[in-house]
């Protein structure tokens, strides 16, 4: 029962963790919080410090998402009810997405867009629902060069990628969310889109 109470704040936690800022500053010179975007996701990363860092800092981004939700499936393996598990589930999903975009360790500040750790969350739970997702990202990507385009595209699709593959009434409406809060976090990018001063990759 401790790891059913502890695992949401481990959760959040594990979200906070800003992969960017520690690889950036650890490797590099690049100050990300004052360059390119000022994002500390792993686009801004690749803008700016590489596409080396920009990878690592997306595995590191996906995993802190990954870990704590395979976590939640395998503790609530055994629950009977279905709808109990998919709801633990979610918070276990919002509480790793919520230390993504306001991480403790940065004074609930300079958080990222939430792609790759909402991405790692829905692998452990909906792995062909979250792939669509990929997938439709992906090509949003090579069809506009922008990378905030093909976010946008795939967070819109993945609750319906989710509830298609899923069937989960709670884990349709925590990707609801977790697409709506996506969007809001991209309000910059989606004026710049807008106006065609968005840059391409
Ligand atoms: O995943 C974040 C991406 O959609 C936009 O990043 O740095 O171009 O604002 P950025």
């Amino acid at each position: 029962i401790a790891e059913i109470i502890l695992l949401p704040f481990a959760g959040y936690l594990l979200g906070s963790i800003p992969w960017g800022l520690v690889l950036t500053s650890t490797f590099t010179s690049v100050n990300l919080r004052e360059t390119g975007s000022r994002n500390t996701g792993a686009t801004n990363v690749r803008r700016t410090a590489g596409t080396f860092m920009g990878l690592l800092t997306l595995m590191g981004d996906v995993l802190k998402g990954f870990i704590p939700v395979l976590i939640a499936v395998n503790l609530t393996n055994s629950w009977h009810s279905e709808l109990c598990r998919d709801f633990y589930v979610s918070i276990i999903i919002l509480g790793a997405f919520t230390g993504h975009l306001y991480p403790v360790f940065l004074k609930f500040k300079h958080g990222g867009k939430g792609i790759a750790t909402a991405g790692g969350c829905f692998l452990a739970v909906s792995p062909i629902g979250t792939a669509v997702a990929v997938l439709v990202f992906i090509l949003f990507v090579c069809m506009t060069s922008r990378v905030s385009a093909g976010s946008l595209a795939g967070s819109f699709i993945l609750p319906l990628a989710v509830w298609k593959a899923s069937g989960s009434e709670s884990l349709t409406l925590c990707a609801c969310i977790i697409g709506i809060w996506i969007f809001f976090r991209h309000k910059d990018n989606i004026k710049r889109l807008a106006a065609g001063t968005e840059p391409g990759i």
